[in-house]
């Protein structure tokens, strides 16, 4: 049986099921029972839903959950978070609490500008095209004053268009770097077209342009798109407080509040220093990240890999968070590149993505920059936090022995009982099947009935 296929996109939903499932399937009949139940009651919402992507044969679902208590820059979020991971949520939304009792965090955007790139060959001097080069930029800004038109009217559009040389680097080889201002949208679309505009822009204007050599005349466009690293479209978030304030916590742990906060400190100053660390710190915070860029219906891809080339811009790999503790005060603090939309793309489109948005108040995307950086950095507090003292087992555990339980179909007195007996021993699948068994069985070794 064969299993490559033409024309499956031309295949109406029902038939791609049967065939992957005919084809790859070892149970077809339970494959296709599943792949037919996950779609959403609503034919017009499901229809919405497979027009986001090509091939769509099924919704793949993950919790949708909200983290309340978000004081950030004095007004309350409660936030939406879309990820599978256990404790993550619950994570975000301790230190959220943490914060709410002192001063809540705080967030400031540092830019909004977004980057695209024309990359492009051109057998002249380089001298000759830095000499025509602001008559190729006035042809190119005007080739676009269709395209722009709206994005003006909303205060935003192209910005500046630069020349970059790296014919030293590579023969013949130039870049248009231009940057963007897209208002309350991400701005992908409307900067690929632009950039697509300049491209043949480009063409035209060498191919017209009077009295050049014919090597001159030979531009060829390599490619034209947006890069996803915008350092310059960028927040910082931060926390500050009298160490005093972590005595309670210091306290439970057999510390003092100073050794907590200093301790904290280092775990931080560690992920500066060290590349691997620094790579789980930050992935910590983009547990935060992710989840909020997820509900609202940004591009997450984006915002991580431009996260982590900024994590990289001293040439070294290192923390996106940074912590001091001086005169008796602790402040941490994130600073991060994140571009996102709260108009176009799916934010309105998904309808999940919309509500969030509601239930976020409908905030620009200036806004929504410094609700998305606050929680980044609560995510990563929490689990600084956790390391520090307890380690990071005892919240994931709770999560994980949950899903153990319900895997194991556990009745709602099942779960109390192995809630109970868990929370002083070693949570494992095979721990807990156990458990469960001896509680099934007519004795009860264990002693919880
Ligand atoms: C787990 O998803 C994230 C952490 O490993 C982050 C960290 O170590 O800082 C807990």
């Amino acid at each position: 049986m064969s299993k490559t296929i033409n024309g499956f996109s031309k295949l109406t939903k029902q038939e791609k099921i049967r065939w992957l499932t005919d084809h790859f399937s070892s149970d077809p009949t339970a494959a296709t029972q599943v792949f037919s139940e996950w779609q959403h009651p609503n034919a017009a919402t499901q229809k919405v839903v497979d027009g986001f992507t090509e091939n769509a044969i099924a919704n793949y679902v993950l919790p949708y959950s909200i983290a309340p208590n978000f004081l950030i820059n004095g007004k309350n979020y409660a936030v939406p978070m879309v990820i599978e991971e256990s404790s993550v949520v619950a994570a975000a939304s301790s230190a959220a609490k943490f914060w709410l009792e002192r001063g809540g965090f705080h967030a400031t955007v540092l830019g909004t500008v977004k980057l695209g790139q024309v990359h492009f060959r051109w057998a002249g001097q380089p001298q000759k095209l830095q000499q025509l080069f602001p008559e190729i930029r006035t042809r190119l800004c005007a080739a676009c004053d269709d395209l722009t038109l709206n994005m003006r009217s909303r205060g935003g559009g192209i910005i500046e268009v630069e020349l970059l040389d790296f014919s030293a680097l590579e023969p013949q080889y130039f870049q248009l770097r231009a940057s963007f201002e897209t208002c309350d949208s991400m701005g992908a679309n409307f900067i690929n077209s632009v950039l697509e505009r300049f491209a043949d822009e480009l063409e035209f204007f060498f191919t017209d342009y009077p009295g050049l050599l014919d090597a001159e005349r030979d531009v060829e466009v390599v490619m034209s798109i947006l890069s996803n690293y915008t350092p310059e479209c960028r927040v910082l978030a931060w926390v500050e407080t009298p160490i005093a304030s972590f005595e309670e916590l210091a306290l439970s742990q057999g510390m003092n509040a100073a050794q907590l906060a200093n301790r904290f400190a280092a775990a931080v100053r560690i992920a500066e220093i060290d590349p691997y660390r620094a790579t789980t710190h930050n992935k910590g915070i983009f547990n935060g990240i992710d989840a909020v860029v997820l509900a609202t219906g940004n591009d997450f891809r984006a915002v991580e890999a431009c996260g982590h080339t900024f994590a990289c811009r001293s040439g070294q790999y290192r923390s996106l968070s940074r912590c001091t503790v001086e005169n008796g005060v602790f402040r941490f603090e994130l600073e991060v590149p994140l571009a996102l939309g709260t108009v176009g793309g799916l934010t309105a489109l998904h309808p999940l993505a919309k509500r969030s948005l509601e239930i976020l108040g409908h905030p620009s995307a200036d806004e929504l920059m410094c609700i998305v950086a606050a929680v980044g950095l609560a995510q990563n507090f929490a689990a600084v936090r956790s390391l520090i003292t307890t380690g990071i087992q005892q919240g994931h555990m709770k999560m994980h022995l949950t899903n153990i339980l319900n895997h194991l179909d556990a009745t709602a007195e099942e779960a109390a009982a192995a809630q109970h007996f868990f929370q002083h021993q070693t949570v494992s699948f095979s721990g807990v099947r156990s458990f469960l068994e001896r509680l099934r069985g007519k004795n009860d070794p264990a002693g919880v009935l």
